[in-house]
């Protein structure tokens, strides 16, 4: 049984990675991942790093506090589509 909890666990996990494509913690903003898109294009941010660095240290840093890195890294992977 242990095992089929496991596949479950993981299962869960791929499929919510596969459907991680709009980015909840910037759509609730942002509206649209087209938007987001179009802003992070903007900043000119030519890696993930650099755009957690813009962001971090934009004029909007206050509201980008609750946001993760993890969420900024992938909307950089998300807009260089
Ligand atoms: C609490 C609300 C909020 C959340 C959550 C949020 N943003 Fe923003 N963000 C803003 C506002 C307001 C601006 C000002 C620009 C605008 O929308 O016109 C902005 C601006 C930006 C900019 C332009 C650069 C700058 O610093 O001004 C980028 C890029 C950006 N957001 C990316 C993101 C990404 C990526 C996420 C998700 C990881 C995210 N934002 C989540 C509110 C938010």
């Amino acid at each position: 049984m242990k095992k089929v909890g496991a596949i479950l666990v993981g299962g869960a996990l791929l499929l919510s990675a596969v459907s991680g494509w709009a980015i909840e913690s910037c759509v609730k903003c942002h509206k649209s991942m087209d938007k987001v898109k179009e802003l992070v294009k903007a900043t000119g941010a030519k890696s993930a790093d650099d755009l957690v660095k813009a962001i971090r240290g934009g004029k909007k840093a206050a509201l980008h506090k609750a946001v993760k890195d993890e969420d900024i890294k992938k909307a950089f992977a998300e807009a260089s589509k």
